[in-house]
């Protein structure tokens, strides 16, 4: 079999490709990854040498380019990970999340109708629910939430499943829909939560909590994930959506609380800021439809998961000190200099 996996080059579709080179020896994976700011071929170091594994750098929205792609490639799956996906960025600057998330999973799909594959899985988020309230824990998003959206970000993806379903519907094209909560672990962007809390810590810069941190967030260790999409891509039903996440909700300070206890550094480095717009309050996730059907179930308790997160980033400085030496400082800066 051979996949094309989209956004290869970022967090999870880096650790995607990882856990399909090692679990299907047998399976080709071409990677399709624009290299933005987020994309970074040196996380795909790892499977350089593996003769399955090939990358091609092109934009998911230029037709041209993906109808080359698919010509010579010949995928049978695509997995759809490429995305523009910091909620931060889609405030500042909606217009990529437009093109990137949604005309590029137009393009993409009209090639896999053009050429024909087996399965199009596109990962989703579970940020399609808007949010739940702080004072109902007893509320969770199952596959029948109505679907809305707070941000740029959220409305894109949320249209990026609309379309995948009405290709489904319209043409008959083999579609899959996974919906995951906040995942954490290796090659995370240092502009996300996690990551930037602990090379913030690690600098002895301040922790910038947006409100009063008492957002909360459903945890979900990055291999957990990837093992959920292997499972879908088995033996999920063409045409559902499956949501995925841990039940393991905290708030961001109790994150960041953690963070500073385990890597010895004062809780007086937090800092409250300005809060993000329009930012959602609590996302939790049922994940008893994936469960049931595929039996899938997460494996990393966020104690073993986030210690593992945080040996990373202190064993693998050069990966993401070069990436906040760059365009980085300057978003940095901008987001935060005023806050
Ligand atoms: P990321 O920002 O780390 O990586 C995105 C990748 O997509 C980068 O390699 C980037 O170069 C590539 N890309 C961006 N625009 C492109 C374009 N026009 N053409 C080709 N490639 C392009 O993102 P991530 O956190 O790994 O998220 C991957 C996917 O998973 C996204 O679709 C996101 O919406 C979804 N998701 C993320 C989370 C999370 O917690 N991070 C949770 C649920 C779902
Ligand atoms: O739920 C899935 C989503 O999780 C994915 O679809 C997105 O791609 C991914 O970025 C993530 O979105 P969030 O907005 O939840 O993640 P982020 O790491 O940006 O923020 C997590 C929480 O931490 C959120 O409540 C905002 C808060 N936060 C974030 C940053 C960057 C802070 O308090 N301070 C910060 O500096």
């Amino acid at each position: 079999m051979k996949l094309l996996v989209t956004g290869g080059a970022g967090f999870i579709g880096a650790n995607f490709i990882f856990h399909m080179l090692d679990a299907h020896p047998d399976d080709e994976i071409v990677c399709l990854d624009a290299l933005t700011y987020a994309g970074n071929l040196e996380t795909l170091e790892p499977a350089a040498d593996n003769p399955n594994f090939t990358f091609v750098k092109a934009d998911v929205a230029d037709r041209e380019a993906v109808y080359g792609i698919f010509e010579k490639e010949k995928p049978d799956v695509v997995v759809n990970f490429a995305a523009e996906s910091h909620v931060d960025r889609s405030i500042e600057d909606p217009g990529v999340f437009l093109r990137t998330n949604i005309i590029g999973t137009q393009v993409l799909m009209d090639a896999c109708n053009k050429f024909g594959i087996s399965r199009f899985h596109q990962v989703g988020t579970d940020e399609v629910y808007g949010d739940l309230p702080l004072d109902r824990p007893d509320l969770f998003f199952t596959e029948e939430t109505p679907i809305t959206a707070s941000s740029p970000y959220s409305a894109s993806k949320a249209s990026a499943d609309l379309l995948a379903m009405a290709y489904h519907r319209t043409y008959g094209l083999p579609v899959t829909i996974s919906r995951c909560s906040n995942n954490y672990g290796p090659y995370q962007f240092p502009e996300k939560l996690i990551p930037l809390m602990i090379a913030n810590a690690l600098a002895d810069k301040e922790l910038p909590v947006y409100g009063t941190g008492e957002n909360v967030r459903d945890w979900l260790y990055v291999e957990d994930h990837c093992r959920a999409i292997d499972m879908i891509l088995q033996n999920g039903r063409v045409g559902e959506v499956y949501n995925i996440g841990g039940h393991n909700e905290k708030n961001n300070l109790q994150v960041v609380k953690i963070i500073l206890e385990k890597l010895g550094k004062p809780e007086s480095l937090i800092r409250f800021v300005t809060d993000r717009k329009g930012h959602d309050l609590r996302y939790a996730i049922d994940p008893a439809k994936i469960h049931a059907e595929l039996g899938w179930l997460p494996e990393t308790k966020f104690e073993d998961g986030i210690r593992k997160t945080i040996d990373w980033y202190l064993d693998n400085k050069p990966w993401w000190e070069n990436i906040i030496s760059g365009e980085y400082r300057d978003y940095y800066e901008k987001m935060y200099a005023n806050r």
